[in-house]
């Protein structure tokens, strides 16, 4: 159920309730961070395995450190550079903090969202909100109020603020003394980061796996239809062996169906999930994605999102 009026959805919040709202990244489904039934609603409406940790949302710096037990000078630096920006920051928790939020852990991931209504929200309820992203476990995240309701059902209300800005969830990183480790790509890239604090180099390289959160699945952010990343030469041979597909290009083509892509980095990672929701809807066999082949940062993102997308079941 689509709603426009902020103070209605704080005070749903301060009830107890959930209340999908936007952000720059993905919708997200927020409730009470310090309310244990309530954030226990949200892993429920969304089915989400509870060792999985929640994304605690804040309007501050302040708000950030009221969660925090400890808040390194890798934390503020990074704060001060990004938020409210796209960029999640896991810190050690305050035990003020449910462990149903953490799940289980002590540790808490806190951003401060870019996007006025997710802020202004925040504000008006006057505390810390989780915000998973607001669809059913394992799927492909909403980046409209539309999708929520898709994925969600009618019964959960939706603050509208139009189509997400970036389109991918935020770049989580975990603070490790005086340096961080990379935990999920997003647009925020490592050597942005690299710039403010020094980045702990994992096992992983660009576009390699990063440290797994606890919820990087490898299935992830994925359609129901059968999904396969396919390099542009091959694309012809696999349409031939597959009639019944859908089909994701950069490269510009007139095959009957076909869903263009934008070929700059932050235009393709807004697409992305709106696309594949097309893609899905065909009643297709297979979707096809052309395999992006152009470097930086947010296509390394957008080439995590779109493995994950394509894993196997
Ligand atoms: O852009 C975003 O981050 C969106 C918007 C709504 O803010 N939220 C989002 O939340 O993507 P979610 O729950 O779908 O993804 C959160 C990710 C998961 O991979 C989770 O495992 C990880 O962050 N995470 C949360 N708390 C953590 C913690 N304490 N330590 C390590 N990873 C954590
Ligand atoms: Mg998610």
């Amino acid at each position: 159920m689509i709603i426009d009026d902020i103070q209605a959805a704080a005070t749903i919040l301060a009830e107890g309730g959930v209340v999908a709202f936007p952000t720059e990244t993905v919708y997200g489904l927020g409730a009470d961070a310090l309310n244990p039934d309530a954030v226990a609603k949200v892993f429920a409406i969304k089915g989400r395995p509870s060792h999985n940790p929640l994304i605690v949302h804040v309007a501050s710096i302040e708000m950030a450190k009221a969660v925090a037990s400890e808040w390194p000078d890798a934390a503020e630096k990074l704060a001060q550079t990004f938020w409210p920006g796209p960029l999640t920051i896991v810190v050690p928790k305050q035990g003020r903090v449910p462990s149903v939020v953490t799940g289980g852990g002590d540790t808490v991931a806190l951003r401060m969202p870019a996007h006025e209504i997710a802020r202004k929200l925040i504000k008006t309820f006057g505390g810390p909100i989780v915000g998973p992203s607001a669809n059913a476990s394992g799927t492909v995240s909403p980046t409209a109020a539309s999708h929520v309701t898709q994925s969600l059902g009618e019964s959960v209300p939706v603050l509208d603020g139009g189509p997400c800005e970036r389109g991918i969830e935020s770049t989580v990183v975990r603070v490790a003394q005086d340096s961080v480790n990379i935990l999920r790509l997003g647009v925020i890239g490592r050597d942005e980061i690299a710039r403010v604090v020094p980045v702990v180099e994992t096992h992983a390289t660009n576009d390699e796996d990063p440290l797994p959160s606890p919820g990087m699945l490898t299935r992830h952010y994925a359609p129901r239809t059968l999904t396969r990343i396919v390099d542009a030469k091959d694309i012809a041979i696999t349409l031939a062996q597959h009639p019944n597909s859908a089909l994701l290009t950069i490269t510009p083509t007139n095959l009957p169906g076909a869903i263009a892509m934008p070929a700059d980095a932050s235009s393709y990672a807004k697409r992305l999930y709106a696309a594949l929701r097309e893609a899905d809807a065909m009643g297709a066999d297979l979707i096809i994605v052309e395999r992006p082949t152009a470097i930086g940062p947010i296509w390394d993102a957008v080439r995590d999102r779109l493995r994950r997308a394509s894993a196997e079941h």
